[in-house]
C-alpha cells in the first residue's frame, strides 16, 4: 500500500491536466478529482489524516473507473453510479457492510418441499407490495453494521402484522441486534446473522417499536431483559420457510412479503434497472438479507434494501428472474 501511496502523493504533485500515474495503472483527470471534492462534500467524510484522505481517493478513483466503464458498456441492464459506498474497496463493503455469518450454518439448510396449497392458488401475473397502502415503511438505513438480518426479520413482521391487523408500525431492529445473541442465539448484532433468529426471538420475547428503543447502529448492552407484555411487543406465532423455485417464491409474495438472502458482493454501486451480474450463487455465498415486495410480469424480483433510500431505485433493487444472486436458496415470511 504504501507504494500505491507514494504513487498517487507524486501524482498529486504534478500539476498538469492528465496525470500519469505508472504504478496504479489509473490516470487521474481534473473532472475526477473535482468528482472526488464533490462526492466527499456531499457524504460528508472525514478522514484521520492525509495518508487516509489520499488512500480512500484512490480507492474512489478505482471505484469511478469501474463506473465510467459499465456506463460504456452498452448491452448492460443495469447502472451505477457514485453512492455512499464510492470510497470502499470490495473487501472493505464485504467486511463493514454484509453479513459474515449468513453463508456459515453450523448445519446445512433443510429442504424445504412446496407447499401445495400455495402452488394451487391463483398467482397473480404481477405483484408489488409497495402500491398496497400501509404494508411497507419507508425504506430504512443499517448504516455501518451487518445488521441486515435484523432489518429482513423486522421488516417481514411490520408487513405481516400491517396486512393482518391493519397498523403499520416501525419494530426495533436494535432490539433484535442488542438482545439476540444474549438471549442464546447464533446471530450476533453487528457481525451477522439469521432473520429466523430474529423470528425465533420474537416469537419468545416480543419486539417493541423502534419509537421507544431507536436504531443506532451498533451493538449494546440488551435493554429488554425479559419477556415484553403483549400489550408493548408485538409477538409473531409462527413463520415459513419456502422451497428453492420461483414459483414457491412468487406463490409466498401473493400472501406478505417475504426475507430473502442473496449474495450482495456485487451490489454496492447499483442504481438502476434489472441486476443481473451474480454468478451462480451457492448457500456458502450468502451474505445480504432483504426483503422481496413482488415480481413483475417478466419475472424479475422486486427487492428492499436497508441501505437508504439514497441508494439503488429510492432504496430497491430489481433481480433478474431465477436464482439471481442466490435469491431462491434462504426464504421465510411470518405466517401468523
Ligand atoms: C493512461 O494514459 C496513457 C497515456 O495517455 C494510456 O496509454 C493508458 O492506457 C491510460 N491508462 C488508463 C488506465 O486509462
Ligand atoms: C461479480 O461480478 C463479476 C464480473 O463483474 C463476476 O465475475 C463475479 O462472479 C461476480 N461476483 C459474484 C459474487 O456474483
Amino acid at each position: 500500500m504504501s507504494k500505491l501511496l507514494i504513487a498517487v502523493l507524486l501524482c498529486l504533485a504534478i500539476i498538469t491536466p492528465t496525470v500519469l500515474c505508472d504504478d496504479s495503472q489509473q490516470n487521474i483527470s481534473v473532472q475526477d478529482l473535482l468528482a472526488y471534492n464533490k462526492w466527499r462534500q456531499k457524504h460528508q467524510r472525514v478522514y484521520l489524516n492525509e495518508d487516509e484522505q489520499l488512500y480512500r481517493q484512490l480507492v474512489f478513483f478505482e471505484n469511478l473507473a469501474k463506473i465510467n466503464s459499465h456506463a460504456s458498456n452498452t448491452e448492460a441492464t443495469f447502472t451505477v453510479s457514485l453512492n455512499q459506498f464510492s470510497d470502499y474497496t470490495q473487501e472493505e463493503f464485504k467486511h463493514r457492510i454484509l453479513n459474515k455469518k449468513l453463508g456459515q450454518r453450523s448445519t446445512p439448510r433443510e429442504a424445504v418441499a412446496e407447499q401445495p396449497h400455495l402452488l394451487g392458488a391463483s398467482i397473480a401475473t404481477s405483484i408489488d407490495w409497495r402500491t398496497k397502502p400501509n404494508v411497507l415503511n419507508p425504506v430504512k438505513d443499517q448504516g455501518q453494521c451487518g445488521s441486515c438480518w435484523t432489518f429482513g426479520a423486522a421488516g417481514v413482521m411490520e408487513s405481516f402484522n400491517a396486512i393482518k391487523n391493519g397498523v403499520l408500525k416501525k419494530f426495533s431492529e436494535q432490539q433484535l441486534v442488542d438482545c439476540v445473541h444474549q438471549a442464546g442465539y447464533v446471530s450476533d448484532g453487528c457481525n451477522g446473522g439469521f432473520q429466523e433468529d430474529g423470528v425465533n426471538y420474537a416469537i419468545k420475547y416480543g419486539i417493541v417499536q423502534s419509537s421507544s428503543y431507536p436504531y443506532t447502529g451498533v451493538g449494546g448492552r440488551c435493554k429488554i431483559t425479559s419477556p415484553t407484555s403483549p400489550s408493548v411487543g408485538f409477538y409473531p406465532k409462527s413463520f415459513q420457510k419456502v422451497a428453492q423455485t420461483s414459483s414457491a417464491l412468487k406463490a409466498a409474495l401473493n400472501l406478505y412479503p417475504v426475507t430473502v438472502s442473496v449474495d450482495a458482493s456485487n451490489w454496492s454501486s447499483y442504481s438502476g434497472g434489472i441486476f443481473n451480474n451474480c454468478g451462480p450463487t451457492t448457500d456458502q455465498d450468502l451474505n445480504h438479507a432483504v426483503i422481496a415486495v413482488g415480481y413483475d410480469a417478466q419475472g424479475n424480483w422486486i427487492i428492499r434494501n436497508s441501505w437508504s433510500a439514497y441508494w439503488g431505485e429510492n432504496g430497491y433493487i430489481r433481480l433478474a428472474p431465477g436464482n439471481t444472486c442466490g435469491v431462491l436458496l434462504d426464504n421465510l415470511y411470518v405466517t401468523a
